[in-house]
């Protein structure tokens, strides 16, 4: 159908309460994986790459091969970079064709902060391209994902923040910190819906939530219900993944690679449909 910007597929999804998933991917598989699924749900869905996909020696061709797949997709996809810490690596994203790009400015002072996010917001409308920034931090993106991370309540997005940052930048949708992690937990998560309720009810733009592994089918009705419309995915997602190539290689006496391969993909690829299911996202007919 088509590749599409993320402000088109969120402004459906905020003015119909549902979310749409963004799913990382790192290589060829996943995207397919992530890209088959919701055409078979015909639903919309976010792919994302990350800042290190386009410094890989072969990034050109990797984003060759994302751009054309999105493009033939029979749903409309949205291609996002995801966490960029740099106005150049948003450049970078839109040059190799993303229709969107996360600035991620959480950790830098706030100032500095709306510096980039505007600077980067210039570059992007003048292409067509969506915007997406985060205030407040949410956890675990530093290379732990793996070992087990805990949310910050002193990070946590307040909505004072959250108004002030969209004041004063305008930008198309904004990641909160209200519990999550990027990553698995230690310990059981524990959203605050009442920190978002009053952040959905001030701020006029999409609401999106990183950090969407590890959380519990009600979690994510709820987090919808209460206003999310972007959901951030990944860990949960390539763990179903190794799990399904370690119990095809234990359970099956002779194989090939491609068979492996095949049997993780196909776990992705679940995960990704019954989550699709269960953020709301609508049929493109519907
Ligand atoms: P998880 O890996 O915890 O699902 O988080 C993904 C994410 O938020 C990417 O931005």
């Amino acid at each position: 159908m088509a590749l599409v910007t993320m402000k088109e597929l969120l402004s459906v999804a905020k003015d119909k309460n549902y979310a749409v998933g963004a799913f990382d991917t790192l290589e060829y598989i996943t995207a397919e994986a992530i890209i088959r699924a919701a055409e078979k749900r015909n639903t919309p869905v976010i792919v994302m790459v990350m800042p290190m996909s386009l410094d890989d020696p072969n990034a050109d061709a990797f984003m060759g091969y994302l751009t054309e797949r999105c493009r033939r997709s029979s749903v409309p996809v949205a291609l996002h970079l995801d966490h960029s810490p740099t106005y150049e690596a948003c450049v970078k994203g839109i040059q190799y064709g993303c229709t969107s790009v996360m600035f991620d400015g959480s950790s830098l002072p706030y100032e500095e902060n709306v510096r980039i996010t505007k600077k980067v917001i210039e570059a992007a409308r003048a292409c067509g391209v969506t915007v997406e920034a985060e205030i407040g931090h949410v956890a675990g993106h530093e290379g732990n994902m793996l070992e087990g991370n805990v949310a910050d309540p002193d990070a946590y997005t307040t909505v004072e923040e959250a108004l002030r940052f969209y004041k004063d930048t305008d930008v198309d949708c904004l990641a909160v910190a209200i519990g999550t992690v990027h990553g698995v937990y230690k310990g059981t998560p524990k959203i605050d819906y009442e920190r978002l309720d009053a952040i959905k009810k001030e701020l006029p733009i999409p609401i999106v939530l990183h950090g969407g592994s590890g959380l519990g089918d009600e979690d994510y009705k709820k987090l919808v219900a209460h206003g999310i419309n972007k959901i951030n995915f990944y860990t949960a997602m390539t763990l179903a993944g190794a799990a399904a190539c370690k119990q095809y290689i234990e359970e099956t006496p002779r194989f090939q690679f491609t068979d492996v391969i095949a049997a993780g993909q196909q776990a992705e690829e679940a995960v990704v449909d019954h989550h699709i299911e269960v953020f709301g996202t609508l049929s493109v007919l519907s």
